[in-house]
């Protein structure tokens, strides 16, 4: 089932809560270096199989293999290789900038010296300079979402999962936000991104539409426009929820 060009590849992924079943038999893969996009509505089960894909809830069937580990059984090999920026970025808002970065390197158990640097490259990719010292609740969401992205890399992770990462952003801090993402996948980073913008869906090489728990689409943007011959995003989504509810 692994092959060497995916970074990622699901089979059957399946997630039961009690009698619900929140993600139902999701099958794809990821392609190394790629910039992944994952769509859906409210509650269609992106937060769940991205956290099941990073090694923080158990599977209740199915397989993935995730930067070359089994989610079930080497979970915490998948922790270390995998960065992951949670829909509620997860930083600390009574630390200062600083103190986030150096909390997440402890974390990472990144050595002082190399955490140095990794920091010094986390404030600039961040734009973040001269605001070290500021608490970190106190800046202004794109900043801060910016800033969770470069916690999130302080590893180097060969893949990187991004929940719903522009959520309340701007619309000139989520155009540089993207700017980054391009960035990180031509240095060769894997970017598995959920997103509620069709624009930004545009951005990303392959997409895949989760629909209450099921896959029901796949494809480069251009392939599925092409698949059912019209011109936006937003039309194939609408035909393909329609059909998912008839
Ligand atoms: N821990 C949980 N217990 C019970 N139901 C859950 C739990 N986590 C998520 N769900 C349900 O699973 C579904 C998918 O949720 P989620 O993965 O967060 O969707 P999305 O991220 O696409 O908005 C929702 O109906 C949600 O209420
Ligand atoms: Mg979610």
């Amino acid at each position: 089932m692994i092959q060497n060009d995916h970074a990622i590849t699901v089979e059957n992924l399946t997630k039961k809560f009690g009698d619900f079943t929140a993600v139902d038999k999701v099958s794809f893969r990821v392609k190394e270096g790629e910039i992944f996009g994952f769509l859906g509505a409210n509650g269609a089960g992106k937060t769940t199989v991205i956290r099941m894909l990073c090694g923080l809830l158990t599977s209740t069937s199915g397989n993935a293999n995730v930067a070359g580990y089994d989610i079930n059984t080497q979970s915490e090999q998948v922790k270390r290789n995998i960065g992951y920026m949670s829909q509620k970025f997860s930083l600390y808002n009574d630390l200062t900038v600083m103190e986030n970065l150096l909390f997440f390197g402890g974390v990472y158990g990144i050595t002082s010296k190399i955490l140095q640097d990794r920091i010094s490259w986390a404030i600039d990719m961040a734009g973040l300079q001269d605001r070290t010292s500021l608490l970190t609740g106190s800046l202004p969401v794109g900043w801060k979402q910016r800033l969770a992205l470069g916690c999130a890399l302080l590893h180097r992770p060969k893949i990187v999962f991004l929940d719903e990462p522009t959520g309340g952003v701007d619309p000139i801090s989520r155009r540089r936000f993207w700017e980054l993402i391009h960035t990180l996948t031509n240095e060769g980073t894997t970017v598995f991104v959920t997103t509620h913008y069709l624009d930004e869906a545009e951005y990303c090489n392959t997409i895949v539409l989760l629909h209450a728990g099921k896959l029901v689409a796949e494809g480069s943007p251009q392939k599925l426009k092409t698949g059912y011959n019209v011109q936006s995003l937003e039309d194939v989504f609408i035909h393909l929820v329609n059909r998912e509810s008839d």
